[in-house]
């Protein structure tokens, strides 16, 4: 039986944070809303709940406050931040406006070392030999006094309960963000927690998830065959292998090339997944289809409109060639599934579904998503475990619409082929200098304009590439990449010279916001 922990959700944007911390430590942790009921609660049956922080005083009228039975399953409970206060109030003791909002970093004094903060912080060089160690502090509020039955047991000068224990009933709390790096000694108040409070063991690993995902797939399989589209991106080659370890023949794949894929990409997946696993794969090449479909279209949206759709009826037509597919493996992540509704809304469930519901309808498909609870750094140690080659695990990330929101204005034939030469060579490049794995995308640009430039005796009148490389951690924020100069200046003088119809090479000095990744 798995040990879990339940991570309440409040509305903390480190929410997840504490989640993967968790399992970090090797134990399996699942985000629900604050809200959840008692009785899915109960089912979940954790080891231990940890209650996060968030935006909320609990002195608001619309605070969001638990079922009290939580405190009633007799299992250990942490409140971080909101969840500290949370548990303040519930149980008798004082939370008030602190004088001075704290954010940002504080020195923790430990007043008491034992089970959560054992081992935490060096000893203070003068005085009393306490122990101190550097915390990462944001809130407003704070605790002014215990409730009757817990004891301080940290402090900070602007926190005079910055942790707080019941030790008898096992629960905790803490002002500060053991999740975030800032806190150094945030990864060992968390097996603190976990090993010694909720006496879990470390048993959850990839290996174990692997064993566990092949039984589940094969019993809601069974004898049934399952249809998978792949795209030669992590997710979905993954989610391919992992389905294929559990199935295999059964499991076919579907690979589209839509005409605006990067060069080779097609044959390289292609390669990989039959070669190295033997897999069923039926690539189909659809892209006169889509380039048709794509004429004198120049608006990003219609663009990825018209390819979503056609990808649809491709993707169908050939499904619809396999005699009795009854499922439909896709690689939906964890943060596409979480629940939690009341902070993000209910888009959060919906994104990964939104374009194959009619799909699953229409062909009466069941979905299977072996990676659903998995975030995206556990799903690159899973495909590491399958045996997927590292140049698929470190991919970048390529949209869907692939360079069709790169060839900018109209996308032709002739321009995707301009388009993918450049790509290629910037691709080429940055690899050759070792910056290929420190950028999150690295791609070129295709512009719509033309400039004047002059090769030997020659005036030329040709197109302009732009150059985009980024460092980001989840894509939602991202700087410009500080590339050497001698790099780009390989890039470009190749580009220039080995690429026909491109005279001028710019590199993108944009970061997001207030610019996006891609150009369109
Ligand atoms: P932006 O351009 O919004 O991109 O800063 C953020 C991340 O999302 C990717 N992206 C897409 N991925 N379909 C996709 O599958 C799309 O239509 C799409 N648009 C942007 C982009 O490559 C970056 O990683």
């Amino acid at each position: 039986m798995q040990e879990k922990i339940l991570v309440l959700d409040f509305g903390s944007q480190y929410t997840q944070l504490i989640a993967r911390r968790v399992r970090e430590c090797k134990v399996y942790s699942e985000i629900f809303p604050f809200n959840a009921s008692i009785e899915k609660i109960e089912n979940f049956n954790p080891k231990g709940i940890i209650l996060s922080g968030g935006p909320s005083s609990v002195y608001d009228a619309n605070a969001p406050i638990p079922s009290i039975k939580i405190f009633e399953l007799g299992i250990p409970a942490l409140g971080i931040c909101y969840g500290m206060q949370l548990m303040a109030h519930l149980f008798g003791g004082k939370v008030a406006k602190a004088v001075k909002r704290e954010y940002g970093r504080a020195e923790l004094i430990i007043d008491d070392d034992s089970d959560l903060l054992k081992g935490i912080g060096e000893k203070l060089k003068t005085q009393n030999s306490k122990l101190k160690t550097v915390v990462w502090m944001s809130h407003g509020d704070r605790i002014e006094y215990c409730p009757p039955d817990f004891k301080p047991i940290a402090h900070t000068a602007n926190s005079p309960i910055a942790a707080m224990a019941n030790k008898r009933r096992r629960f905790y709390a803490l002002q500060f963000h053991p999740e975030v790096v800032h806190t150094p000694m945030g990864f060992d108040i968390f097996k603190n927690f976990l090993f010694k409070i909720c006496r879990c063991k470390p048993t959850w690993t990839m290996k174990s998830f692997i064993e566990t995902a092949t039984k589940e797939i094969q019993e809601k399989v069974g004898n049934k065959k399952v249809v998978c589209g792949i795209s030669g991106g992590v997710d979905s080659t993954v989610t391919a292998v992992m389905v294929h370890r559990a199935i295999g023949e059964q499991l076919t794949c579907i690979f589209v090339d839509n005409g605006v894929l990067r060069a080779g990409e097609a044959k390289k997946v292609e390669e990989t997944l039959r070669r190295h696993f033997y897999m069923n794969i039926n690539c189909v090449d659809a892209s006169e289809r889509f380039l048709n479909k794509l004429k004198g279209i120049t608006d990003p949206e219609v663009k990825r409109k018209t390819i979503g759709n056609e990808f649809i009826k491709v993707f169908e037509e050939e499904a619809e060639k396999i005699k009795g597919v009854r499922f439909l493996a896709q690689g939906t992540l964890y943060p596409d599934v979480i629940e939690s509704v009341s902070f993000r809304g209910p888009s959060a469930t919906i994104k990964s579904h939104h374009n194959v519901g009619g799909l699953l309808k229409k062909m009466n498909l069941k979905l299977i998503e072996p990676l659903r609870e998995l975030f995206k750094d556990e799903v690159r140690l899973l495909g590491k475990e399958l045996g997927i080659p590292d140049e698929i695990i470190n991919r970048h990330p390529f949209p869907g619409p692939g360079l069709a929101i790169r060839v900018i204005g109209e996308v032709t034939g002739e321009r995707c082929n301009i388009l993918r030469k450049a790509d290629a060579i910037v691709l080429e490049e940055i690899k050759d200098a070792a910056l290929y794995t420190n950028l999150w995308q690295t791609f070129a640009v295709l512009l719509p304009v033309k400039s004047v430039g002059v090769m030997g005796d020659e005036r030329t009148y040709e197109n302009v590439i732009a150059v985009r490389a980024v460092k980001s951690l989840d894509g939602m924020t991202a700087d410009w990449a500080r590339i050497p100069y001698d790099v780009l200046e390989k890039i470009s003088n190749r580009i220039i010279n080995e690429v026909k119809g491109v005279n001028r090479v710019v590199y993108d000095i944009s970061s997001k916001p207030p610019s996006t990744i891609e150009w369109e």
